[in-house]
């Protein structure tokens, strides 16, 4: 398959097997001042020798290996980097590159747009989860009281994205992108949903061409959402399908439960509340996809807990509790909802 050459505004994404042999072209071109590369302990050590190579062929100034997880991405970890880069007189024309999963994409990219007011930034996302989603659409953020609270829009210059990285990735990891990529199927592709249905024993195999195929296919859509609505003012709220109950979730339980898996559930009651409010009737395919792969679907704590975190929630505006909900698939809607009906409509489903 071809590697694909997308933009986003002014950024470029490289997308396809074997894109990662760009980075240094596009380093050259930057021809940044100092250069800093951001990953986690586990990539670190499973991607150690291409790291190293890396270094070596653009030679780096400052290596910042974080734990891996959710729990890193706070206020302490970005001070901990702002003042790294500051120490070895990162200039505004120096660049960063975060190389790991979506929790290096979102912190790196908090670390680039605030140093200095704004650096040079490449991502180079190695998970599912980050490839086929979170690296697209220029949020950055950390974590604080809820889910990304604190963050900004920003575009990185070049976004690297080579599925080549998945190879490694568990099941329960795989799996974790998929739970977005099967959303973006149910707000906007059919077909693309067909493709998870009749092909999941070969997702679930790492089956690259066909795991390309779905990544680019998921960009695509996030791509055409965002460039009608950057700053999610409007349309772009749809892409937080599952996502008012999946942060309760993950902030319920700590961020024990990793993002696509607390998506997944989010995706199956946004599905129940579909139905019954929109009269939604794919709710047992939903349902099905998710099992395909293994992903949960029940709610791992109690509803009235649940409720008081989704009061939290970023999108929720003049007291009301926002949901993207689904008329049919391809046809999201986006609904208001006091606390008050939100705890009737979720007390009346069977978990
Ligand atoms: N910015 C956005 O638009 C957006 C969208 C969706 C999700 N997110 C954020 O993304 C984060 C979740 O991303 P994630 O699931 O990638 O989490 P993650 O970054 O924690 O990665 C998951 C695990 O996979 C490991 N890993 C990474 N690459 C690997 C590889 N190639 N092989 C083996 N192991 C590898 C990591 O070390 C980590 O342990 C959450 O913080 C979520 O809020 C952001």
């Amino acid at each position: 398959m071809p590697i694909d050459i997308l933009y986003q505004l002014n950024g470029k994404i490289i997308v396809g097997l074997g894109s990662l042999k760009y980075l240094k072209d596009i380093v050259n071109k930057l021809n940044p001042q100092k250069i800093g590369i951001i990953t986690d302990s586990n990539v670190a050590s499973i991607y150690r020798d291409r790291l190293i190579q890396i270094i070596k062929s653009i030679g780096i100034d400052a290596y910042i290996i974080l734990r891996s997880g959710e729990r890193v991405k706070n206020i302490s970890t970005a001070t901990r980097i702002w003042k790294i880069l500051i120490k070895k007189e990162f200039t505004r024309e120096s660049l960063v590159i975060g190389f790991g999963g979506g929790v290096i994409g979102d912190l790196t990219g908090f670390v680039a747009s605030t140093y200095m007011r704004g650096i040079h930034y490449i991502n180079i996302p190695t998970t599912l989860l980050a490839q086929a989603d979170s690296a697209i659409g220029g949020k950055t953020g950390i974590d604080m009281d809820g889910k990304n609270l604190i963050g900004t829009f920003y575009i990185p210059n070049a976004i690297i994205i080579d599925p080549i990285f998945i190879e490694t990735l568990s099941t329960k990891q795989l799996a974790n992108g998929v739970s977005e990529i099967i959303k973006h199927g149910v707000i906007a592709s059919n077909s693309l949903l067909k493709m998870l249905e009749n092909h999941h024993e070969k997702i679930l195999g790492k089956d690259l061409s066909l795991i390309e195929k779905i990544i680019k296919s998921s960009i695509k859509i996030k791509l055409n959402i965002i460039s009608r609505d950057f700053r999610e003012r409007g349309i772009r709220r749809i892409l937080n399908l599952g996502h008012t109950i999946g942060h309760a979730i993950e902030k319920a339980t700590e961020y024990r439960i990793p993002h696509g898996e607390a998506v997944s559930v989010g995706l199956a009651y946004a599905s129940k509340i579909s139905e019954v409010i929109l009269g939604f009737d794919e709710t047992d395919r939903i349902m099905g996809i998710l099992e395909l792969f293994g992903l949960p679907t029940k709610l791992p704590v109690k509803p009235y807990r649940l409720i008081d975190l989704m009061k939290l929630d970023k999108k929720n505006w003049r007291g009301k509790i926002t949901l993207v909900l689904m008329r049919k698939i391809e046809e999201p809607v986006i609904k208001e909802f006091t606390e008050g009906e939100i705890r009737k409509v979720i007390g009346g489903i069977n978990g």
